[in-house]
């Protein structure tokens, strides 16, 4: 990773796994790092793990609850009052398979979390970054993405919910937004780059909701054994999309190993699904009306 003087990060979810890793890679490396998560107590536990371990600046905390979208609305005016500048938008904070249950705005939790209150942090820090040389948005997505499609007669799952669906669902819309992202910032002149990435099987929180009881957890913890990376391994594709200076627009990174679940990280495609542009404009869409949030029209 290149030297990160001077460079401002924001990641999203750094209280445990990836986000966490990659906060702390980005700050030894010399970055200003912002975490921005929901719960302050872990958040400040996380900033101090990561100012223990050789931080270069102190580490800095903004509440972000991605299932509210007053509480995106309030982190990114925190963030444009006190950022001069921003360099990367690390849009990591997920949640997979939980029990049937909505947003504050009344959104299926795994969309409104994984996607709509990553487009509308985006949109809000949009201005910011745009006025940063060079600046990226990364966007965290997941080998799932290759089981999804994207419901839009029930976006919200309200007729029917799928746990794992529902998720995959999420984590396409992750590079559906990338991609569109990525056009409407190079036809608006700007110079900021989008990019997607993919950890692989990491161990962390994530897979708190994943049934771990019978012959089902037998087989997770068996496949686990033989797949799975630890969370600072699963981070390096994310650091690689945001600090590789041969990254170029719409990338997708994922480990390099076999099915993509572990390894060195590499440029990776993303499934057919991903690529269909009307998809991309409609999902765009949607999330506008959805957030109330309009940019780079
Ligand atoms: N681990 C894997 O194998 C894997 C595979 C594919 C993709 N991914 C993706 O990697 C990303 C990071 O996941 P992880 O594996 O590092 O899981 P993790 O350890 O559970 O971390 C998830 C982070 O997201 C935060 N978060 C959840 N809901 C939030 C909300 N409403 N507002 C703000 N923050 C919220 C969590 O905060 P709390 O501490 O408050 O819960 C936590 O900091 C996710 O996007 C996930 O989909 C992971």
């Amino acid at each position: 990773m290149p030297d990160l003087t001077g460079k401002t990060a924001v990641v999203t979810g750094a209280t445990s796994g990836i986000g966490f890793e990659a906060a702390l890679a980005l700050s030894q490396r010399g970055a200003q790092v912002w975490l921005a998560c929901r719960d302050q107590v872990k958040a400040r536990l996380a900033a101090e793990r990561i100012e223990a371990q050789g931080a270069s600046l102190p580490v800095e905390l903004v509440p972000l609850d991605l299932a509210d979208l007053q509480s995106v609305r309030e982190c990114s005016l925190q963030l444009r009052q006190r950022l001069p500048r921003l360099d990367l938008l690390i849009n990591n904070a997920g949640v997979m398979l939980p029990p049937y249950s909505l947003t504050r705005d009344g959104f299926e939790l795994q969309f409104g979390t994984n996607h709509l209150g990553h487009f509308a942090l985006t949109g809000h820090l949009l201005s910011l970054l745009s006025t940063t040389r060079n600046a990226r948005i990364i966007n965290v997505s997941s080998i799932a993405h290759h089981f999804g499609s994207i419901h839009f007669e029930d976006l919200q799952s309200r007729h029917r919910y799928r746990a794992g669906q529902a998720y995959a669902q999420s984590k396409l819309a992750n590079l559906l937004f990338t991609y569109e992202l990525q056009r409407r910032l190079q036809n608006a002149g700007s110079e900021t780059l989008a990019v997607a990435c993919h950890p692989g099987w990491a161990r962390t929180e994530l897979q708190r909701h994943v049934e771990t009881s019978g012959i089902r957890g037998w087989l997770f913890r068996q496949a686990e054994r033989f797949f799975s990376q630890d969370a600072r391994a699963g981070a390096l594709p994310t650091l690689r999309a945001a600090t590789d200076a041969r990254v170029t627009p719409g990338d997708f990174y994922g480990p390099g190993g076999l099915f993509q679940a572990k390894g060195a990280p590499v440029r990776v495609n993303s499934s057919t699904a991903s690529r269909d542009r009307p998809s991309q404009q409609r999902l765009w869409k949607v999330s506008e009306q959805l957030t109330g949030l309009s940019y780079l029209d």
